[in-house]
């Protein structure tokens, strides 16, 4: 793993946060975020009274985040996000909304899962537009790669899911292929998902459309 860690999924993206993020991202990062840590995140401690626990893996704006959140107060949610502008924007929803159910990580995702997420300890995972880095010399820094998809199978409990989207297609089949090899993990259909009725639209699924790519659905659960 040493050697992939240094590869990043991601690139931070300068300024453009506005105003009222950066407000909100002084004013609640100490309330909704937890610091990044080398140490396993106790559920029970920082949700007492939830029932369910589920990751998000790059939420961007938090716009499909905190809809779930809310609609399932029962359940705890952490997401995980390295822009800071989209991190700003989800503590004000969260602040607004009253979300009790809802913290956030900034940072690097597979460092946080690696360190801070306890073998088969969540209910789900959500994935939703990954970056899909569309040059074929960038493919060695998409997310969803074999040893990362072993990584995040073995942080789900079994019959917990592991749900992503993509626009992207090559992507998408790549998805879909990374998972069906993971031997933790069943495809819940024979391989594309129905579209799943609780996920809102997603800020990144907006511009896909407006391309007219058609959204890919990837919804495996672990093996019991
Ligand atoms: C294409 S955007 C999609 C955002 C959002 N899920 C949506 O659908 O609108 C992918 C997001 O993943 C985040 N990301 C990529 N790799 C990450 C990593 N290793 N850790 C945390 N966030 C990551 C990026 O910063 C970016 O905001």
């Amino acid at each position: 793993m040493s050697e992939k860690k240094l590869i990043k999924s991601y690139m931070l993206r300068k300024g453009r946060m506005s105003d009222g993020q950066r407000l909100a991202y002084e004013k609640l990062k100490d309330v909704h975020c937890l610091s990044y840590e080398d140490k396993s995140i106790d559920f029970k401690k920082i949700f007492p009274d939830s029932g369910k626990h589920f990751l998000e893996i790059g939420f961007g704006m938090g716009d499909v985040t905190h809809a779930i959140a809310e609609k399932n107060p029962q359940n705890a949610y952490i997401g995980i996000e390295v822009h800071s502008p989209g991190v700003g924007k989800l503590l004000s929803e969260i602040d607004k909304k009253g979300l009790k159910n809802l913290k956030v990580i900034e940072h690097d995702a597979v460092e946080v899962i690696t360190n801070m997420i306890a073998d088969e300890s969540l209910d789900g995972i959500h994935i939703f537009f990954p970056d899909p880095w569309q040059k074929t010399k960038h493919y060695k820094r998409r997310l969803i790669q074999p040893d990362f998809t072993r990584l995040i199978a073995t942080k789900i409990k079994p019959g917990g899911y592991l749900y992503a989207v993509s626009d992207w297609e090559d992507y998408a089949q790549q998805i879909l292929q990374v998972f069906s090899e993971e031997e933790m993990l069943e495809n819940k259909f024979s391989d594309w998902a129905e579209p799943i009725e609780w996920r809102t639209e997603t800020k990144f699924e907006r511009k896909g459309l407006k391309k007219n790519h058609l959204i890919r659905e990837v919804f495996f659960k672990r093996k019991e």
